[in-house]
Formats: C-alpha cells, structure tokens, sequence
C-alpha cells in the first residue's frame, strides 16, 4: 500500500510531479497561456472588487499562503494580509464585507481554521477554500474554492500538499490578474514555468542520494538554521518545520535579512545552517549572507541553482586569518534547476523535505508518525 516505498512520506514526495500536474489539469491552458478554475467562475468580479485579500491557515498551509503573498500582491494590486488561523481568532481582527478571506486546509478539518473561517461567514465576507479533501468541513462551508486534487495524503508530514497548495494559489493569482493588460507579460512567463515545472521536479528527485548521504552525515546535530530571504523566505520555514517534527532537530527558519539582528549570535564552528540561494533578485543580499555565515565558521549547505553564478569569491573564501580559507566546492551544494522566481519554491522545499525524510530516517524515527502530531487537529 506504500507502493514499493518504505514510508508514506518519501511516497508522497515522489508522486510531486505528478500530484501538481493533477491539480493544473483541465485549468491552466499551455496554448494559449490561460487558466480556468471552474470553482470560482461565479465569484471572479466579487473577487477582484475586494478592497482586501486574507489567506488563513495553520501549519504547513499558512506556509503555502506565506509563500504565495509576494505573488498575489504583484499581480494583483490588492493588499494581501497571511493569518495563522489561531492567532486570527484570538484578535477577532476588523474585517469588512468586501474582504475576500482565502482558507487553505489540506484535511478541510482543522477546527482553528473552521472556527476562524464561521468567524469570517458572520462577517459577510466572501470565503474562499483551497482544499484537498473533497466534501470535507471546509469545502462545503466556503462560498466557493478549488480543489487541489493532489491525492490522498497519508503522512503526517504534509508533502504534496504543500506543493499542490501552492500551485493552486499561483493558479488563483494569475486568474484573478486576468484582466490587467500590464502583468501580461509576467502571467505568460508564469504560465510556461507551471508547464516545465513537473520535469525539474523529476530532476530534484534524483538528488535523493546525496541527500541521505548529507543526513547521514548531520544526523547527530541537535540544531540548525534555515535561511531564505524573497520568496525563500517561506520555504525556509516549511523545511524548518519538516526538519523539526519528524527529524526533533531544533531547525528554526529564518528570514536573511534578520540576520544581522539577531540570530548570527548563534552562528558558530560547526552549526548547520542550510542556505537557500537559488538565482533570483536578492542574490546579492545571499551572497553576503553566506560571508557573514562563513567567517564565522558557520557549515552552510547550500540549495543553489545549476549552473548557477558563484557564492564564494576565491579570495573571500574565509576573513579569519587563523584558518584554512574554504572555497565554494568544500561545501555541500544541492543543485536543482532554474525556474521562475516565484515557482522556485517549489523545488526548493523537496530537497527539504527528503532532508527531513531522511534525517528523521538515519536517527531511527518513523516519519510517518511523529511524536504527540495529528495529521489533522479537529479540537481548538
Ligand atoms: C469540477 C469537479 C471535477 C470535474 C470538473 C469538470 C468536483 C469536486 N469537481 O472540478 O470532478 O472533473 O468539475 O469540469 O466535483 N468548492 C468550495 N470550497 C472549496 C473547494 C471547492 O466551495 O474549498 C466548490 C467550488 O466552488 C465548486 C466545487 O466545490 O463549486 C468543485 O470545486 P473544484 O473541484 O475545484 O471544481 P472544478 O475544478 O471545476
Ligand atoms: C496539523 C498537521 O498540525 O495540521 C500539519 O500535523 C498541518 O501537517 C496542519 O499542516 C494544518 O492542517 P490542514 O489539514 O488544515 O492543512
């Protein structure tokens, strides 16, 4: 029932490019670079008429909002606010008639979002549900919404899901975006990445061996930092907490910029800190946090993009005179292809999630059933 797998989780993770081909099919159209989503063709003037957008959701789905933020707000023009629904319902915050409130659950029974999404019905607000599970609380309870159709997911740790999720959101920006002549250009671009992306997923896959070698290596680290700054920020803290809660690694996900206020406190000989510096508009505000990480000794492995420009000068390669100074090829590099800025994400988190699958692995935990975890939370 695992399909030859010997977890559910690296079953799930293996069916990601399938599993977002699925929930594009029969929505976004590659010839003439459009997307239908059949759910929400009632609601699309309402919709883009909202003064507001909320995304709520808890755990590994508010991640998938987070990361889709930037990009709604592009494309859209309309401010976006991420909730994390608990949170949400403890503030009781103002909201309006002509908000539209997007809730993304994979389970569709999370009481924290169900609680905040009958909080915003009261409201009068439009509510919108991206969901996984078919005829689940969620999906009858919202006024519309799309299915993410990525399959039934087991494991605890969500995987496909996320990955699903996001696509999903990417699918609604670019709908809702529609009908602005400016972002043309961009939603084409957008378009054509959502085709290629099912085979560079294929390609990360195979980094799975290196992968495990690495966890095998890092297995005994009782810590470690997840740094992303842009669109990466999200994904940084979707592979921390897959790192933490099959793998018990105190992995903590942080934005680059905050950096400097804070955490490079804790940066010292020998922490692992994975840095996700795949190509993209930051690259140079990467770059510098990858010196400000390596000449404090720091054992950064690095997401990077193939082919990718260099994240070390040679002569940089170390600023305390007391040690061997290290060049870029010392480091552990996953190299995964490159796509659109903001669809980079998704093959970013699955060299996250194999690290997690297979730290939690090499420690001798199941994945699949992580301590006092619940695949879905139906109490408040
Ligand atoms: C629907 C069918 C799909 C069929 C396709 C053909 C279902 C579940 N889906 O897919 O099998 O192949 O038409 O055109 O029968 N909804 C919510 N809240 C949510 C999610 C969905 O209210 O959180 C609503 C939608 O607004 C819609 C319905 O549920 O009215 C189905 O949604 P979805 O499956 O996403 O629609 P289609 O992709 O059109
Ligand atoms: C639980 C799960 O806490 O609920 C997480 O263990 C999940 O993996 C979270 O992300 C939210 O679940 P859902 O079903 O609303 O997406």
């Amino acid at each position: 029932k695992r399909g030859g797998y010997d977890h559910f989780m690296l079953k799930e993770i293996y069916e990601q490019p399938e599993s977002i081909v699925n929930t594009m099919r029969g929505r976004v159209n590659f010839e003439n670079q459009s997307v239908k989503l059949g759910g929400l063709s009632n609601y699309l003037t309402t919709i883009r008429r909202s003064r507001r957008i909320v995304m709520i959701a808890c755990g590994t789905s508010y991640h998938s909002c987070l990361a889709a933020r930037d990009l709604f707000e592009e494309l859209t023009d309309i401010p976006i606010s991420v909730e994390v629904a608990s949170y949400f319902i403890d503030r009781k915050p103002p909201l309006f008639r002509d908000d539209t409130c997007i809730f993304v659950s994979q389970s569709g029974e999370t009481a924290d979002t169900l609680v905040a999404l009958k909080y915003c019905l009261e409201r009068g607000a439009m509510c919108v549900g991206v969901v996984n599970v078919v005829g689940s609380s969620l999906s009858r309870l919202t006024m519309c919404g799309v299915h993410i159709n990525a399959g039934p997911e087991i494991g605890v740790a969500s995987t496909k899901a996320f990955t699903s999720q996001y696509v999903a959101l990417v699918m609604m920006a670019l709908l809702f975006s529609e009908d602005r002549m400016s972002k043309l250009q961009r939603r084409k671009e957008i378009i054509d990445g959502l085709g290629t992306l099912s085979e560079k997923l294929s390609e990360v896959l195979e980094l799975n061996d290196v992968i495990e070698e690495t966890a095998e290596a890092m297995k005994d680290k009782t810590k470690m930092l997840v740094l992303g700054s842009g669109y990466q920020y999200a994904t940084a803290l979707e592979g921390a907490l897959k790192i933490k809660e099959i793998s018990y690694i105190l992995a903590e996900g942080i934005l680059m910029g905050e950096l400097k206020h804070g955490p490079l406190a804790l940066v010292e000989k020998d922490l692992p800190i994975v840095m996700i510096a795949t190509k993209d508009k930051l690259y140079d505000l990467v770059a510098s946090s990858v010196s400000q990480v390596t000449s404090r000794l720091g054992e950064p492995v690095f997401i990077t993009s193939k082919n990718g420009p260099r994240l070390i000068e040679p002569t940089k390669a170390s600023t305390d005179g007391k040690v061997a100074a290290r060049a870029e090829s010392d480091y552990v590099k996953f190299e995964v292809p490159e796509t659109v800025d903001c669809l980079q994400t998704i093959l970013n988190i699955l060299v996250l999630q194999m690290l997690g699958y297979w730290l939690a692995v090499k420690k001798g935990y199941d994945p699949d059933f992580p301590r006092n975890l619940a695949k879905a939370v139906t109490t408040r």
